[in-house]
């Protein structure tokens, strides 16, 4: 049989994979983000035509978390060039949590990959500007332009919850410090890199951001907003560490770039095809929505999309 997105396939599948969410949990370590209700679903996709396929509750805004990674990881390469970035940060996978300190303790106090936290908020030291204002009016305003909506801003209570509790994040960036690898104010870069995580978008916009890198870096309107060979590196990247401890297992059952965010986001990219958003806040233990794997899962396969 032939599927097609024309004829309710994603509705299907969102309601078919929702009461998932029943199995999986809210992340108690960002109290804030134990507020929206474990049931909502909802997906959004573009194709590289502008065709928009849509259901559940993907209009819904929700923080990015982790997904926002991708966006700073472009961005201190376009702003400090790949061999500095990587210079910094390696482009190894782990098999580590997300949060683990333990790859900076047995091998090298220089982060894995930039998508681990201790990666990613050395990336976040890298991007250009005098203060952490500056940076983060930077990345915010780099996000409302792949995203092609000029509304999203920053979920300020969010940022307060996590400012707050996020102590795992704070002694990272303190050892980082300590080991020489994280460059500047350490409370000046904490502060940026839990702005940037609490970007608050939908699955709508996910699916735009998606889509700018799928087509190489073009927009929509086919405005180059990323060097081709950025946007390969960091795919590369999300095919590799996007989901930290369980990327092999996503590589293998669903099989595109993607990147996943504990805010419930998925972002997912199919090369010169189609952006995918996802929004479904209910996690498994790795951090992943546990609605949005699965829902990922059989839409790729349905529509034979895996790029492996
Ligand atoms: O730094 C944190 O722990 C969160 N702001 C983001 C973590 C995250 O989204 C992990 N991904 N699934």
């Amino acid at each position: 049989m032939t599927y097609s997105l024309e004829n309710g396939l994603l509705d299907e599948l969102i309601e078919k994979h929702r009461p998932l969410c029943q199995q999986g949990s809210l992340p108690s370590y960002i109290p804030a983000l134990t507020n929206p209700q474990q049931h909502l679903a909802g997906i959004s996709i573009i194709d590289i035509k502008g065709s928009r396929y849509n259901s559940g509750d993907y209009l819904l805004p929700f923080t990015i978390q982790s997904i926002s990674k991708i966006i700073t990881l472009t961005m201190a390469i376009l702003d400090q060039g790949e061999d500095f970035v990587f210079s910094r940060v390696g482009a190894e996978p782990t098999e580590d949590k997300f949060n683990s300190i333990l790859p900076l303790e047995i091998s090298s106090a220089y982060p894995p990959n930039p998508m681990i936290n201790a990666g990613a908020i050395v990336v976040t030291s890298l991007i250009n500007g005098k203060t952490s204002q500056e940076k983060m009016d930077r990345i915010l305003n780099f996000t409302r332009k792949l995203a092609n909506n000029p509304e999203i801003s920053v979920n300020e209570e969010v940022f307060i919850s996590e400012r707050r509790t996020g102590n795992k994040n704070i002694s990272l960036a303190y050892y980082l410090k300590d080991a020489n690898v994280l460059l500047g104010e350490v409370e000046d870069v904490l502060d940026t890199y839990f702005r940037h995580c609490s970007i608050s978008l939908t699955a709508s916009d996910l699916a735009n951001i998606a889509l700018v890198y799928s087509q190489d870096g073009k927009s929509l309107t086919g405005e180059q907003l990323i060097p081709p060979m950025v946007c390969r590196q960091v795919r590369t990247i999300m095919a590799m560490s996007g989901f930290y401890d369980e990327s092999g297992r996503f590589a293998r059952r669903v099989g595109i770039p993607a990147k996943s965010g504990v805010g419930g986001g998925i972002l997912g990219v199919v090369p010169n095809r189609m952006g995918i958003g996802f929004y479904g806040p209910s996690l498994n233990t790795k951090g992943t929505s546990i609605v949005g794997f699965d829902v990922l899962e059989e839409l790729i396969e349905k529509l034979d999309l895996s790029i492996y």
